[in-house]
């Protein structure tokens, strides 16, 4: 179907034929604002989250930079194989950046991709709106494809996207023989979705992960490195793209090479930030997660950490 087309839907009773251009322009205006960054790619600002879904500093600098080169693909690339799980899908920028990285270095590259993302319309305004126009006809062509159907079989690619809640749909994943050579991890940030950043989801995530895969984040939050050690992954630092932040890489294997955490960032893990978000059963609302770790936060022995941050400002 083309943005030209019509389609009828039932309204309070009335039946009315609205374009889909009509329709995606009335989800967009309604949940999604188009916001430009500064590398010209667009981004959504998200009301119901309220936040935006990259940073302001450059979308897809952000997919390539904190997600594709972290986890290895330009060299993971001339494998024959490889497996990828994006956790929260969104436009698919992280996707477009692995695919056109991979098979710029190996066009022959078989990739396996899992994406999981609880709002497809997303994914349908950025085709819309031509968002996707930084990267190859092939992954645009593809990921276009995958939006519509929510799955894809090509010679080189073998695509789903599961539309649902993270925390449920990643289980049969990591319950089955599901392997990933590089996992993106990219929900909002924690205040705003703390469900997908406990030590409970991330246990889920590990057990999607090759024993030499690896796994990238763009937080470089206490509660979130603390809740991925507790989770049982090694962590290193990534480096900060556009902020002057770093994100967070990691992996299974202790042997594992990873860029050292600075003696700053591992103090910080000593600290009340640290405390990691729990959530037991995988199904409780934001609010009883913040409650949860702000009570445990409260009984703690571990350095305040206010005073960690005014010991690191006067160095
Ligand atoms: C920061 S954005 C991700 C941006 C995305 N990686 C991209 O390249 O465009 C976070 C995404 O998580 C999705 N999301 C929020 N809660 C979720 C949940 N419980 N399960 C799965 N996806 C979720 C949102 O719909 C949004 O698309």
């Amino acid at each position: 179907m083309t943005t030209d087309e019509c389609f009828s839907a039932s309204h309070w009773g009335d039946t009315v034929t609205v374009s889909i251009a009509e329709f995606m322009s009335d989800i967009q205006a309604q949940h999604l604002t188009p916001r430009l960054t500064a590398d010209g790619s667009y981004t959504f600002f998200s009301s119901e989250f309220g936040e935006c879904f990259h940073s302001h500093h450059g979308a897809e600098q952000e997919a390539r930079g904190k997600f594709v080169l972290p986890t290895g693909l330009p060299e993971r690339a001339q494998q024959d194989d490889l497996t990828i799980l994006d956790i929260c899908y969104g436009l698919g920028y992280n996707s477009a950046a692995a695919l056109d990285c991979i098979w710029q270095v190996n066009p022959d590259c078989r990739v396996t991709l899992v994406a999981l993302e609880t709002d497809g319309a997303v994914s349908e305004v950025a085709i819309a709106n031509n968002y996707l126009h930084h990267w190859s006809q092939k992954v645009q062509h593809d990921l276009s494809t995958l939006c519509t159907e929510r799955q894809l079989r090509t010679p080189t690619l073998n695509a789903q996207i599961l539309i649902g809640d993270a925390r449920q749909t990643i289980q049969p994943l990591a319950q089955g023989d599901f392997m990933a050579d590089a996992i993106f991890l990219d929900p909002f940030s924690p205040p705003h979705c703390p469900q997908l950043w406990t030590v409970e989801f991330l246990n889920q995530v590990r057990h999607c992960l090759q024993s030499d895969g690896r796994l990238a984040t763009y937080s470089c939050s206490a509660a979130v490195r603390s809740a991925l050690i507790t989770a049982g992954f090694q962590i290193g630092a990534s480096a900060p793209v556009g902020r002057r932040t770093p994100g967070t890489v990691a992996a299974l294997s202790c042997t594992a090479a990873l860029p050292a955490l600075s003696v700053q960032e591992l103090e910080h893990l000593q600290t009340r930030a640290a405390i990691p978000y729990r959530d037991p059963e995988l199904k409780d609302t934001m609010s009883l997660i913040h409650e949860r770790r702000r009570q445990a936060q409260q009984h703690s022995a571990l350095e305040p950490t206010r005073q960690w941050k005014n010991r690191w400002m006067s160095v």
